[in-house]
C-alpha cells in the first residue's frame, strides 16, 4: 500500500493531509510581525538556572523572549535588541561569531548595540538595558 492508498484507506486526500501537516506552521519565525520598532515598555526577568535559558549561559548564545533577542557577546556582556528587523520587521538573528545581528530576508546586519552595518535596513534596532543579578537577568526599557 503505498501513501496515496494509505490516506484514501482512513478517509483522508493527499491535500487534506497536507493541510494538516500545515497547521501551526504558517507563523515562522522567518515570518514578518509587521512591527519595525519593537516593543515598548519592555521589563522582564530571565532565570539563567532554568533550561529554558541555558544559551545564554554561554558566550554567543541567544534565545528571543517578549519580541525582544537577548544575547550573550562573545566578550561575556548581555545586550537585548528587538527582534524583528526595521526594514521589514522578519526576525533576526544573534551571530555571536560575527559580532551581529542578522536578518536572513534582504541581508541586513546590525551591530551588537543596533546600529545599521549593512542594508537595506536604514533605522537602528531599537536596545534594551540588561541588569544581571546572581543568575536571574533582567531586559527592560
Ligand atoms: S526585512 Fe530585514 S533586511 Fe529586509
Amino acid at each position: 500500500m503505498d501513501r496515496k492508498d494509505f490516506l484514501a484507506s482512513i478517509g483522508l486526500s493527499a491535500a487534506t493531509f497536507t493541510l494538516i501537516n500545515c497547521i501551526g506552521c504558517s507563523k515562522s519565525s522567518d515570518s514578518p510581525s509587521g512591527d519595525t520598532s519593537g516593543p515598548t515598555g519592555i521589563d522582564f526577568t530571565l532565570d539563567l538556572s532554568l533550561p529554558a535559558n541555558s544559551a545564554l549561559t554561554s558566550n554567543g548564545g541567544y534565545l528571543v523572549s517578549n519580541g525582544v533577542i537577548v544575547a550573550r557577546t562573545t566578550a561575556g556582556n548581555y545586550v537585548a535588541v528587538q527582534r524583528s528587523c526595521t526594514h521589514e520587521s522578519y526576525g533576526l538573528i544573534y551571530q555571536g561569531s560575527a559580532s551581529r545581528f542578522y536578518c536572513a530576508n534582504h541581508g541586513a546586519t546590525f551591530s551588537e548595540n543596533g546600529a545599521v552595518t549593512n542594508g537595506p535596513a536604514s533605522r537602528p534596532l531599537t536596545t534594551y538595558r540588561t541588569q544581571l543579578t546572581g543568575t536571574s537577568l533582567r531586559i527592560y526599557s
